[in-house]
């Protein structure tokens, strides 16, 4: 699983795709040269590094717009190309069309220069112009030229005016984007949506093949069903014509039947397998984009949040299963009857080209509002989620302290919430029915009356006006559906907008490379370290400064909040000092390269290790690649931990499954197993929050003599409430209140009457008789 995943991760997608993405498939180092931390930068190289950044990140802006600009050209000159072709339009426009969309396509992949598309675009010209004089201007090469015209200036205007605007509104996206933090959500806009979209098609080209197969299908497809009326017409007309033979147009129509239904198959199947790929490798990117986040966003993530995100990162597919089909083939198809209608009259078409814009502008109009709905009907469902959860998890609490009616009152208060937003929606929905309904109605009237007008003047004839009719009729519901497709896309976006954020969310840690060729020897430094959590904002440890020499075991006592896990979780770099520097071997943490920091460097046990459902074995290698260790290694750390014995006696040895979180071993036998694994990586540093304290007299004996064995050869730190385990330590240090305010060997601290003294006298540690030292 972790191979499949590293692999998935490491296959990388277009250049261009790279870049659009941005946080989520740019390598490894870049992502984290490019995220962004809460310290206040310390030194000028710190500027630097920022510096780099931000060159990185305008360059990659670039590459976005170039990218999505060179997409967008592709489609429009492959659709045409499909269109022309599907519709008998001139067979040289057609080619041209073609070759143009295909050197898209190879910019798409290949860093090509513009130049060569216009070099394309040239060459198609020229061989146009040189056709049209051969043809002295025969109306194919007449349509032809118009049609280049009338393509060829909005894209060259697009190229010239438009791509600035779009490269400042897609920069300015992605800025309101870092600048988010986690509360306050994704920042919701037409560009960001855009954004967001290309940042789908990066993780759909993973099955690029499989969504070029349904989407090609579906292109086709959808233009060849839309010349069906035509293909009816002209059997009507051969019928209606004396004389005229039905054969062809009759073979014109099975064909055209035929091939949409056979395309539509096709299409079923490839679409199908796409989609699974597709939701299968979210799946993936999401559970490791969430296990590679920092402590303290977790800290500020309720479980039930995480899994409410989890969940709506599914409904993104539907972008790409749904979404872009329904808009690709309604686009094919409205460009087909308007390309068809033009044939008839030019008007007719101008009509349908007018009513596209005031529909899509109604359209976005409205999609406001259900995005916000969206994003507060998902704020209240977590909210539910997290208190049903709590409730389940609870019960025992809460039925002990008899507040069922204090929780279910919080509950329904959420539900209550939900229903009001709910009916809210509903009307806005109610609403847009009715003007999604209307406007496009309208259009079909005006269009209707124009063309009865064509046939009272004689311009149309029967057949023609019934195939306008029948074409008239299909567009409104072309205009119905870009019309919902729209107001879906702003659900969607909004309903997945989390999603994108937890997906694409860098983790806020900077981490460094630095892999030392030896093990560490194991010296600490604390140097003026403020530290505070994320969720309480205030100060743990205040100018906390200490060093601990190699080799040496440092025991950490003191009240209870004092601040000793506190220092625990900073050297095993879970959280970063807010201030101030922690350097092991004279390297900042921060430095190291986290994956040799914890295969080598550091281990830690604490007071209730976790284990997974999986075989001793596993447990104890958890983390380490199978070839970094041998059976022989486990073994080994297993006897030091004081686990061979008991594991030996197990039905099934080392390849025992010790149960959900370790469920089938006992307290003690859980603690040694985890001290086998921390200590089989042989770390410089080894970490001990409280490994003892949860255990009877029995079974800490037996962990205290692990421990003790484990301890030789490397520094230790241990959070210790045992007398057996304090006294053995080099030195004590007393923590209360983020300081040290005493430190010393067991009997000179006792001699002092102070902190500790009055700590081992309360009974911290009552089960060891205490000998005052002469
Ligand atoms: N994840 C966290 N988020 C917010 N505050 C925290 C977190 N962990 C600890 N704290 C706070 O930091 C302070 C120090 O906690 P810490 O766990 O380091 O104390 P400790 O000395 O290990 O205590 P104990 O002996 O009870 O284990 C306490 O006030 C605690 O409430
Ligand atoms: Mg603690």
């Amino acid at each position: 699983m972790g191979n499949t995943l590293e692999c998935e991760s490491r296959r990388k997608p277009p250049v261009w795709l790279n870049a659009l993405c941005n946080a989520s498939y740019v390598e490894e180092e870049q992502e984290i040269t490019t995220c962004y931390t809460t310290d206040e930068p310390s030194s000028s190289l710190k500027d630097e590094d920022e510096h780099v950044d931000t060159k990185q990140q305008a360059a990659m802006r670039d590459t976005t717009v170039q990218g999505t600009l060179t997409v967008a050209a592709a489609g429009v000159q492959m659709g045409c190309s499909l269109v022309l072709a599907s519709t008998g339009g001139h067979v040289l426009l057609t080619t041209t069309l073609g070759a143009l969309c295909a050197v898209r396509v190879l910019q798409v992949t290949y860093p090509i220069p513009t130049r060569c598309t216009l070099v394309a675009g040239s060459v198609g010209l020229g061989a146009l112009g040189g056709d049209f004089l051969l043809q002295r201007m025969s109306a194919p090469a007449v349509h032809a030229g118009l049609t280049v015209a009338v393509l060829g200036a909005p894209i060259a205007m697009m190229c010239d005016k438009i791509v600035p605007l779009v490269k400042f509104k897609l920069a300015e996206a992605l800025q309101a984007e870092k600048d988010t933090d986690d509360d306050s959500g994704v920042p919701q806009s037409p560009w960001h949506n855009l954004l967001m979209t290309s940042r789908v098609l990066v993780w759909a080209s993973n099955d690029t093949l499989w969504w070029v197969g349904s989407y090609g299908t579906l292109i086709v497809g959808a233009a060849v069903s839309s010349t069906m009326p035509l293909a009816t017409m002209n059997v009507l007309r051969a019928l209606t014509t004396p004389g005229a033979s039905v054969t062809n147009g009759l073979l014109f129509l099975t064909g055209t039947l035929v091939g949409s239904a056979a395309l539509n198959a096709l299409k079923g199947i490839v679409t199908s397998e796409a989609q699974t790929r597709f939701a299968v490798h979210l799946q993936k990117l999401a559970i490791s984009n969430v296990l590679r986040q920092e402590m303290a966003w977790f800290d500020c993530q309720s479980t039930g949040a995480i899994f409410t995100q989890l969940g709506s990162v599914g409904s993104i597919r539907s972008l790409l299963s749904d979404l872009i089909p329904t808009v690709i083939s309604t686009g094919v198809k409205l460009t087909t009857t308007i390309v068809i209608l033009s044939q008839y009259d030019v008007k007719l078409a101008a009509i349908c080209l007018i009513s596209v814009p005031s529909d899509y502008f109604f359209s976005q109009w409205y999609s406001k509002f259900l995005k916000q709905y969206a994003l507060e009907a998902q704020e209240i469902t977590a909210n539910n989620n997290n208190i049903s959860l709590e409730m389940v998890q609870a019960a025992k609490t809460v039925h002990v302290f008899g507040a069922e009616d204090q929780q279910m009152g919080h509950y329904w208060d959420q539900v209550d919430e939900l229903v009001k937003l709910r009916t809210r929606n509903n009307w806005i929905l109610a609403g847009s029915s009715i003007l999604s309904t209307a406007v496009p109605y309208g259009f079909s009237i005006v269009m209707f009356g124009y063309s009865g007008y064509l046939a009272q003047m004689g311009l149309l004839d029967i057949t023609q006006l019934l195939t306008v009719a029948a074409y008239q009729s299909t567009l409104s519901s072309h205009f119905q559906s870009l019309i919902e497709s729209y107001t879906s896309y702003g659900t969607l976006m909004g309903q997945c907008a989390k999603g994108f954020h937890f997906l694409n969310r860098l983790p806020r840690q900077k981490r460094g490379t630095h892999r030392p060729e030896q093990q560490l020897q194991g010296r600490i430094e604390f140097k003026n370290v403020q530290f505070g959590y994320q969720s309480s904002h205030d100060h743990v440890l205040e100018d906390f400064n200490l060093v601990i020499q190699p080799g040496e075991c440092v025991a950490l006592v003191g009240p209870s909040g004092g601040g000793k896990s506190t220092v625990i979780n900073l050297l095993l770099g879970l959280y970063d000092p807010t201030r101030g520097t922690l350097t092991i071997d004279d390297h900042e943490l921060c430095d190291y390269d986290p994956a040799w920091y914890y295969a080598h460097g550091v281990s830690a046990v604490n007071q209730n290790p976790v284990l997974f459902n999986s075989s001793v074995m596993d447990n104890i290698k958890m983390g380490l690649e199978e070839e970094d260790i041998s059976e022989a290694q486990v073994e080994d750390a297993a006897k030091q931990a004081n686990a061979h014995d008991f594991v030996m006696q197990m039905p099934d040895g080392y390849d025992t499954v010790v149960g959900k979180g370790g469920e089938f071993l006992s307290g003690g036998q859980r603690q040694r197993v985890a001290i086998a694994r921390a200590v089989v990586r042989n770390p410089g540093i080894l970490l001990l929050d409280e490994a003892t304290s949860a255990l009877d007299a029995e079974s800490e004996h037996s962990v205290s003599e692990a421990i003790q064995r484990v301890m030789k050869g490397r520094t230790v730190v241990i959070v210790a409430h045992r007398l057996s385990t304090i006294q053995k330590a080099d030195r004590i240090l007393v923590i209360s209140e983020g300081k040290i305010i005493e430190e010393g060997t067991h009997a000179q601290l006792l001699q002092t009457s102070g902190a500790y003294s009055t700590l081992v006298c309360s009974q911290l540690i009552a089960d060891i008789p205490l000998e005052k030292p002469q």
